[in-house]
């Protein structure tokens, strides 16, 4: 969601007459768009603006802070002196002016108000290179996960029109974009009017020379039949489903306010298993919640082995300014063994990825090449087929960003699918 705010503010800047540079020698303003979900990403921006210390004292180079993390820690930001100035999620279009005012010498300032209707829907992103167009369909939520920042630094829930988005994703095409990403904080939430989130994604894959939509990031609570039928109905609609755990542990559920039971979350991973046979589900884990104990987090491992999630994001509970968890459960859980926690269970997720990259050898599939060259091999593109695995190939010199390519998959890195072309 930060990459395409980050385009939305470009945009916004732009229109204002302002001129993007990579380098940062020759920059009056440098903005960072920050992110306040975990306690790394904080620690991040807080070095990162260490780092400009030298632009801002000897260039006189401004300092701005957007995003999350300016939502919620803004006096502590400003009492950090090394920057000038915060502004929060729903707050970009004032940012023309607080730059004018900064270079102006003007005072510290912040604009953190949230809005109850601020979608963007009418910025026209200014896109990053590339075959996959990031879309907002929603912003913010209203479910309160105990454990959660978001509802707090991004606010209310509120949806674009289907009118809006097909509109967007029409011009994604045009600019020769193959993919979109429907990005939300809670994106299967989705509700403007009568439409819900099944009928965006029908609307969606009827957009001519759209060959792949994702989206990112769903609730399990979220996943009722009719959606899981659309895309399976639809071949444009991309066979991988986010599916954020969190906790195994129906006593861990319910002080995290997830909304579900381990019993009910596991009959979603299976309902999704049966209506999309070869989906991939990837999901969320957090270790170490207030008052987990081992028997609880054994929960965790039992879920993790009857659903064999195909890829985990597993993390340590940090507690988060403003939030439930952190007003009523004090962060009992070592930090050692937090740590035992987390290693155990990528040593097992180590397991699943393995099995489910398996599945595919020896199979015939369509790659959507992103990457003309891979970081490590001038003789080698790399790609994704649906289910959302990287796949790495011979580059013979005639593979281009965005052809889609049939490969025959023939080996396997720990995370990455190797293949050949027919
Ligand atoms: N501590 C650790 N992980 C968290 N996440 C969200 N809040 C916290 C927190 N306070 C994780 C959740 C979420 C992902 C985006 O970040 O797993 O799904
Ligand atoms: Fe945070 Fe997601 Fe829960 Fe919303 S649904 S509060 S974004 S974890």
């Amino acid at each position: 969601m930060n990459e395409y705010d980050s385009e939305l503010v470009k945009s916004l800047l732009i229109d204002n007459r302002h001129q993007l540079t990579k380098e940062i020698g020759e920059a009056d303003v440098i903005l960072l768009n920050t992110c306040a979900v975990r306690e790394n990403a904080y620690n991040k921006i807080y070095s990162r603006v260490g780092d400009l210390k030298y632009y801002r004292e000897s260039r006189k180079t401004r300092v701005g802070i957007l995003g999350c993390m300016a939502q919620n820690v803004q006096d502590n930001l400003l009492k950090n002196r090394n920057i000038d100035f915060a502004v929060g999620p729903d707050s970009y279009r004032k940012l023309p002016g607080l730059i004018g005012d900064a270079l102006e010498g003007g005072e510290d300032e912040t604009i953190t108000v949230l809005s109850k209707e601020e979608t963007y829907s009418d910025v026209q992103p200014q896109r990053e290179d590339g075959v996959n167009a990031w879309i907002a369909i929603m912003r913010g939520c209203d479910n309160f996960c105990s454990f959660c920042v978001v509802p707090y630094t991004r606010g209310r829930e509120r949806s674009r029109t289907i009118d809006s988005v097909v509109e967007e994703a029409n011009k994604a095409v045009a600019q020769g974009k193959k993919q979109i990403t429907l990005l939300g904080q809670n994106v299967n939430s989705y509700r403007s009017g009568d439409d819900r989130f099944a009928d965006l994604m029908e609307a969606v894959a009827q957009v001519p020379g759209l060959e792949r939509v994702r989206f990112t990031s769903p609730h399990p609570m979220d996943f009722p039949d009719d959606l899981l039928k659309v895309i399976a109905r639809h071949d444009n609609l991309c066979k991988q489903i986010h599916l954020p755990l969190q906790a195994g542990n129906d006593e861990v559920l319910k002080r995290m306010n997830r909304g579900y039971t381990q019993a009910i979350f596991l009959e979603a991973a299976t309902r999704i298993r049966s209506i999309l046979p070869s989906a991939h589900i990837s999901t969320d884990i957090i270790v170490g919640f207030p008052g987990e104990d081992p028997e609880q987090f054994e929960d965790t491992k039992k879920v993790m082995e009857a659903v064999r999630f195909d890829s985990a994001f597993i993390f340590k509970y940090s507690p988060r300014e403003g939030t439930l968890a952190k007003r009523r459960f004090p962060d009992d859980v070592e930090a050692a063994e937090k740590t035992r926690r987390i290693v155990e269970l990528n040593e097992l997720q180590k397991i699943h990825t393995l099995e489910s990259l398996e599945k595919h050898l020896g199979q015939t599939k369509k790659v959507l090449i992103e990457k003309e060259r891979t970081p490590l091999s001038e003789e080698q593109c790399q790609g994704r087929i649906d289910q959302g695995v990287t796949v790495v190939l011979p580059q013979d010199g005639s593979i281009s960003s965005g052809d889609e390519v049939i490969v025959k998959i023939n080996g396997k890195t720990s995370h990455v699918l190797l293949a050949e072309l027919t």
